[in-house]
Formats: structure tokens, C-alpha cells, sequence
């Protein structure tokens, strides 16, 4: 503070504390790098070279409002070489068709429903789209039995509220209307989650682009750029169905489960190491006969059939999706990087496969005796793996 000459100010006393100084509470500034420090970055920020470099080079048209062409979205999330060499890492691993589909769709009127069986990347791809097409992932509702209308359209600071009556000063946009007035993309997770009476807020905002205020006699139109991604699970159980009314305003894409164990095993080593670099764990080439493991023993559980086509075998209770196995994979390299010599073994991922598949401790403990005694103990080469998995179930 600049000192200013006139009458001298009185002395405080000397046992004022120290001000100290306040906890930066801006998510973006508690490092050097926008979200440098944070355990998980946002994709805009964790893939920020990736994006400022496809945004360089693509020189083809882009929509309003869009960060990138719905070209260069797609190579984004499904990888390549720019012109100049840089290479973009895939982020999404599974048919271009699909993601063609899904960035086509946020540049029409449609939203875009993202729907599949848990851990088939739904919520994944979302954050990616919206932080290639729009640089921001975070405007987003996370939908739950108890999200409320004001979660998707306004809140009001009760404050300004009550001293002054209802105004646009005293409004607390949420995250869609704030995408309509900003012509960005905005994010709706678990939409079936969310009661039906609340997911109808969305029936006017998709179809007429508005958002009325009727407190004010306002609305919020949106502008050029705005669009939506939801995400489903068509796996819940005693959710509620999206209405029909509001089904039809959305294009619905289906993200499958991982074609081949091949295509499986890439997309587990990929995150497992991303994660693990930020967890400082030993890196994964060594554990690639592990993950290759689990991902069989998921994929055969969850198919029903031995890889071989020959044995069937009873599925348990449990998704065993791709998003488990990268789990399982994660929790054995910390103990093998921890309490082992650091490179993962069997014993590292047996305790989690067993987690992952007895689920019901009953029945599916049978199913998984089952398949131990008969598919593992047999395979050559298993010998440590079943010598494990007997160790930990017992
Ligand atoms: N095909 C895939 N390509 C790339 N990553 C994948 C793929 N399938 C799954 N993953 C990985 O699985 C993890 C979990 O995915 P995500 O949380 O998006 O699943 P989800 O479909 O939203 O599941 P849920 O229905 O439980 O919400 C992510 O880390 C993602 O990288
Ligand atoms: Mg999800």
C-alpha cells in the first residue's frame, strides 16, 4: 500500500496477528500452468498442446462459436499426425464412425445423447468433445435422484434476493443457461438419473433454444455455438426413462464395449499409464502380460465364453467393464510399486480382480470358484495367476 503523508496512524498493538494469506480459491490458479497441480486436469488443460496445435493447422471451416473444425474435433479424440508432425494421442479407442456421428450431431440442432453400459467411456468422451469444441468442459450438471430444476436453469442469491427483490443481479445462472448465453457446450451427466418432471426443464431449452425467466420476464436465448451432451447408462437399474418428448430431441449415440480384447488392452494401458504417471508409478510395459490377463479374465466372465470359443462359463453380477479393469490394473501397480519390487505381477491384481467380480458374496463367489477351477487352473501359464486368486479368495 503506498504511504501516505498526514497524520500519523496510531500504532496497532503488537500482538495483532499476521494477516495471512488467503488460500487461492480460484480452481485454475493454484499452480503455475492452469490446472498444473490439480490430481485430475481438466481435458482442456491437460490436452492444451494437443488442441492449440490442431487449432494451428486446421484450416478447414468451423462452426460458430467452435474452437476447432468438427474435423479436427474428431482427430482429436480418435488420434493422428498433423502436417508438421505433431502427434495427437487417441483419447477414444473404438469406431471413427461413431465419433463422426457424435461431433456431426453438436453441430446441428440436436443435442447429443451419449448412451451405453457403464464404462464405455460415456462421461470420457463428453468432457473431451466439449473441451475440444468449446475449450471448456466444466459447464456441467451432474444429474441424481435429487437434482433439482434450478441445477439445469437458475438459482438466486437469497441476499441480493431478498434486499432488492428478484433481478438479473441477484440470478445464479447454472451451467446450461450459462453455455446459452455463451454459445458453448454444455454437459449433462447421468441424465436418466435425474427425475422426470426435472429432465422436462430441458424440453424448451432444446427445442426452442430459450430459457424463460419468468420471475423477471426474461429469458435467455441461446446463441449460435450452444449445444448439449448427455450421458446414460442403460444399465440402471429403477431409473427413470428419458420421456419420449424429450428423447426426440436428441441424436442418441451408442458407445459400445471394447470390439476386441486387443482393442481392450490398448485402451487399459493407455489410461493406467496416464494415471499412473500422474500417481508416480512405475510405468506399464512391464505389467503388458498382466493387464493382457485381466482384460481376458473380464472379457470371458463378462462374455459368458472362454476366448477360445470352446468353454461357457457364468457371468456375475458385475459390469466388468473396461473402466474396472483399468482399476484393477491402477491398484495392483501401486502395490507392486509400494510393497512389491515394481513390477506388477499376479499377486498384485488378483485381490482386485476378485473385488471386481464378487460383487454378491454369495452367488458370485460360486461363479467365480467356477471359473478358477475350470478355466484358469487348466491355462498354460496361469500357474501364478490361479496360485494367486486361490490365495485371495480363500
Ligand atoms: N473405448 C474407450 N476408449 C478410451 N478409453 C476408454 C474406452 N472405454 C473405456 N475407457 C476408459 O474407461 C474409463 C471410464 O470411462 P467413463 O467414466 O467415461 O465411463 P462411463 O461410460 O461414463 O461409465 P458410467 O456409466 O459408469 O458413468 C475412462 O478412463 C476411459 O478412458
Ligand atoms: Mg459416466
Amino acid at each position: 500500500m503506498p504511504v501516505s503523508a498526514g497524520p500519523k496512524p496510531v500504532e496497532p498493538p503488537s500482538v495483532e496477528p499476521t494477516p495471512v494469506e488467503p488460500p487461492s480459491v480460484d480452481p485454475d490458479r493454484n499452480g503455475a500452468e492452469p490446472g498444473a497441480e490439480a490430481l485430475r486436469p481438466h481435458a482442456e488443460h491437460a490436452f492444451a498442446a494437443e488442441l492449440a496445435a490442431l487449432a494451428a493447422q486446421d484450416d478447414r471451416p468451423r462452426p460458430a462459436r467452435w474452437r476447432l473444425s468438427p474435423w479436427a474435433v474428431a482427430t482429436y479424440l480418435l488420434g493422428g499426425t498433423l502436417p508438421d508432425g505433431t502427434v495427437i494421442t487417441p483419447k477414444y479407442v473404438g469406431p471413427r464412425r461413431i465419433v463422426e456421428v457424435a461431433v456431426t450431431t453438436l453441430a446441428t440442432d440436436r443435442a447429443l445423447l451419449l448412451l451405453g453400459v457403464p464404462g464405455t467411456a460415456k462421461t470420457w468422451v463428453s468432457e473431451h468433445l466439449a473441451a475440444a469444441v468449446s475449450g471448456d468442459s466444466t459447464l456441467l450438471v451432474q444429474g441424481t435422484a435429487g437434482t433439482p430444476e434450478e441445477a439445469i436453469r437458475y438459482g438466486w442469491n437469497y441476499a441480493q434476493l431478498l434486499a432488492h427483490g428478484p433481478s438479473r443481479d441477484a440470478l445464479v445462472p447454472g451451467p446450461v443457461m450459462r453455455a446459452m448465453a455463451d454459445g458453448m457446450t454444455a454437459r449433462v451427466e447421468e441424465l436418466t438419473r435425474i427425475p422426470a418432471d426435472v429432465q422436462d426443464t430441458l424440453i424448451t431449452i432444446l427445442s426452442e433454444k430459450i430459457l424463460p425467466i419468468p420471475e423477471l420476464g426474461q429469458e435467455v436465448q441461446a446463441v449460435r455455438g450452444f449445444n448439449l451432451i448427455a450421458t446414460a447408462n442403460d444399465r440402471d437399474r429403477g431409473v427413470n426413462e428419458l420421456s419420449s418428448a424429450l428423447r426426440r430431441r436428441f441424436n442418441t449415440v451408442v458407445l459400445p464395449l471394447p470390439e476386441t480384447a486387443e482393442a481392450e488392452v490398448e485402451i487399459v494401458s493407455r489410461r493406467v499409464d496416464e494415471i499412473g504417471r500422474s500417481l508416480d508409478l512405475p510405468s506399464v510395459p512391464d505389467g503388458i502380460d498382466e493387464i493382457r490377463r485381466v482384460v481376458t479374465v473380464f472379457r470371458e466372465l463378462r462374455d459368458g465364453l472362454t476366448s477360445d470359443g470352446r468353454t461357457k462359463v457364468k457371468s456375475p453380477s458385475g459390469t466388468l467393464s473396461t473402466a474396472e479393469a483399468i482399476s484393477v490394473v491402477t491398484g495392483g501397480l501401486a502395490l507392486a510399486a509400494h510393497f512389491g519390487d515394481g513390477v506388477l505381477r499376479s499377486g498384485d491384481v488378483a485381490a482386485g480382480i476378485l473385488g471386481a467380480v464378487v460383487r454378491d458374496p454369495a452367488a458370485d463367489r460360486v461363479i467365480w470358484q467356477e471359473y478358477l477351477e475350470t478355466v484358469v487352473r487348466e491355462r498354460d501359464g496361469w500357474k501364478d495367476f490361479y496360485r494367486a486368486c486361490r490365495e485371495v479368495s480363500a
